[in-house]
């Protein structure tokens, strides 16, 4: 949700910022802009992606030793060049900003009343004037930047990273955070502050992580970093393991076919550690055997495509540990009168451990008396694992495309090493279960690459559901989840209208809505519930809808007139549902290249999401 880059260095930072700002584009792609300090504060907006920015930077051949810059995810203001960042005020003072700020209204209305103009609706130009406003107050001809943009944030209620230059100040680049990610790039005579790792990777690989509330300030030569308390700090620094040529596209097309297509390395480096150790809680963390012994339930807290993540462990926490299990969107948790019990671990799911709503959730749930979290994360030092007594991370690596792919089966791989660590803990389970389930990891990357091979049959059936308007998916038990997910990247990344149900409730409702226009995809492998589904489906025959179904060899479909089957590879029981994303993704892919929509930037939407 909005991505943020500066740099201070001996050489021209424009290029830098630009391909920095390609790198975040993912966290938005509203409009984008930079500014750089050339003698005067000189900036470049353009509503739409960074290159359009980029050439119209390269129109006036912008150059500069400091800079900063911006790719937007809309929240406050719509999409337009005047709300695009950075945001400058006075010529004297320019902004940029991840995040909301909660007060922007109240402290809008008082800069009004200093005689500050406004030109644009967003919270950030408001951090602009009012650094300009401390900035400017002393009338001092020594002001100093570092104390403006302390006494601002002071003023601040809410989320933000932000990077503040000042024209008469070309030796200082000054940065902030509160509630939204920020790192510090360390380099030779030169420094840089971004969103995420991969906007400095191609000039430093050596990163400094903010902490909350932290403010640095940055030159040529040093970093200094003041904690919330306004005490000065040294931040451990890291080497950062993510290599560039992780972040480019190879032969692929787009960054979610190269993701669908990394699965079964993506899900062979995540369950390596498990493989060799087995399912013990230290793969949890130190303190791990200590929480999980004293648990009585989980609750499970995501969003989005993590959220059906936890929906999967739910049936699997349940039936293998046996222990209650609730799952529930961050974003209604944390609102709820929620009747927390301190027994439940809070496990969090996030790919990118910043999602803002999961970390208010987990927030609430530890002032509700919670402290046994696990976080079940893909990146690195992000802030949910950073704020969970527990963690495992998922070994994805870095995953571009907006609609997740990759993140969502290695989620799945730690949620079910969750699962039988805690039924082994428990004596839920027999040694010989054991090796079976560890047995079934070992050869889970086998099966998805068979289910990969699908994709030509996938391609074929795509081209039906271009010209449709709606799509219905259906599954049942462990593979209800997998129907949720394969409506939601559907409609994400094809804007075809797709809703998913437990095929048991069609008859309550969503069959009114059946009829020849309407393709329903069913999830249909060889378990306790097939003949359930098998009945389903012929609700849905005889009311003339199309089904598009994927059966493992063992369901025993055969195709018909107005039923077509894809059979998916037979899979040892449980972990069924991880190898049934393959196809269901594979479907959304091919239908939106079909359609010609974006696939890896779908409309209106961001891969990550640190507003509310
Ligand atoms: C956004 C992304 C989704 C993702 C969700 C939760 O909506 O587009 O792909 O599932 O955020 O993100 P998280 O990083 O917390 O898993």
């Amino acid at each position: 949700m909005c991505g943020i880059v500066g740099a201070i260095a001996q050489r021209n930072v424009v290029p830098m910022l630009v391909d920095g700002l390609k790198r975040l584009e993912y966290r938005g792609y509203d409009s984008a802009g930079i500014a750089v300090l050339d003698k005067e504060i000189k900036r470049v907006r353009r509503v739409g992606r960074v290159a359009e920015m980029e050439n119209a930077a390269k129109e006036i051949n912008l150059t500069g030793l400091l800079g900063i810059g911006h790719t937007r995810w809309a929240t406050h203001g719509g999409v337009t060049e005047p709300n695009a960042h950075p945001h400058v005020s006075a010529g004297l003072i320019a902004v940029v900003h991840n995040g909301i700020i909660e007060n922007h209204d109240e402290k809008r209305d008082e800069l009004k009343r200093l005689g500050y103009m406004f030109t644009s609706q967003t919270d950030t130009e408001v951090i602009a004037h009012l650094v300009h406003h401390h900035y400017t107050r002393a009338k001092d001809p020594a002001r100093d930047l570092l104390v403006a943009v302390k006494s601002a944030v002071k003023e601040l209620v809410g989320a933000y990273a932000i990077a503040v230059i000042a024209m008469d100040k070309p030796d200082q680049l000054v940065v902030a955070r509160m509630g939204c990610p920020l790192l510090i790039g360390v380099g030779e005579g030169e420094n840089f502050v971004a969103s995420d790792v991969s906007a400095v990777l191609s000039s430093t690989r050596k990163v400094i992580y903010l902490e909350e509330g932290d403010v640095a300030n940055l030159t040529r030569d040093s970093i200094k970093i003041w904690d919330k308390n306004g005490v000065a700090i040294e931040r451990t620094q890291h080497l950062s393991d993510v290599s560039l040529a992780s972040l480019e596209l190879g032969p692929y097309s787009h960054f979610m076919q190269k993701e669908i297509h990394e699965q079964p390395k993506a899900l062979s480096d995540t369950i390596e550690q498990v493989l060799e150790q087995g399912f013990v809680p230290e793969l949890f963390g130190a303190d791990a055997a200590k929480i999980f012994s004293d648990i009585e339930g989980i609750q499970i807290i995501a969003c989005g495509t993590s959220f059906y993540a936890g929906s999967v462990a739910r049936y699997w926490i349940e039936s293998i540990a046996g222990l209650p299990c609730q799952v529930e969107i961050a974003s209604e948790y944390r609102y709820r009168d929620v009747a927390a019990n301190p027994k439940h671990l809070v496990v969090t799911i996030s790919q990118s451990g910043e999602t803002l709503d999961t970390m208010e959730a987990l927030k609430f749930a530890k002032s509700l008396g919670c402290n046994k979290t696990l976080s079940i994360c893909n990146v690195r030092e992000s802030a949910l694992p950073r704020s969970s007594a527990l963690v495992f991370y998922t070994r994805a690596g870095a995953e571009i495309g907006v609609a997740s792919t990759k993140a969502f089966t290695t989620q799945l791989v730690a949620l079910f090493t969750l699962t039988v660590t805690l039924a082994k803990m428990r004596g839920r389970i027999s040694d010989e279960q054991v090796a079976q389930h560890l047995d079934a990891l070992r050869h889970l990357p086998g099966s998805v690459q068979h289910a990969l091979n699908l994709e030509p049959q996938i391609a074929i059936w795509s081209d039906k559901f271009a010209p449709k308007h709606h799509a219905l998916f259906l599954g049942r038990g462990l593979h209800y989840p997998i129907a949720m997910e394969g409506a939601l990247k559907l409609k994400e990344i094809t804007y075809i209208h797709a809703e998913a149900y437990a095929a048991g409730e069609l008859k309550h409702g969503p069959l009114a809505l059946v009829d020849e226009s309407m393709p329903v995809v069913v999830i249909a492998p060889n378990d306790t519930l097939l003949e359930k589904v098998k009945s389903n489906m012929q609700e849905v025959r005889a009311r003339g809808g199309e089904l598009f179904v994927f059966a493992d060899l063992d369901s025993h479909f055969s195709e018909s007139e107005g039923v077509h089957v894809i059979r998916t590879p037979r899979h040892a029981g449980v972990l069924s549902p991880i190898v049934h994303s393959i196809p269901v993704q594979l479907l959304a892919y091919h239908a939106a290249l079909a359609r010609g929509t974006d696939v890896d930037k779908p409309r209106n939407l961001a891969k990550s999401v640190t507003v509310e």
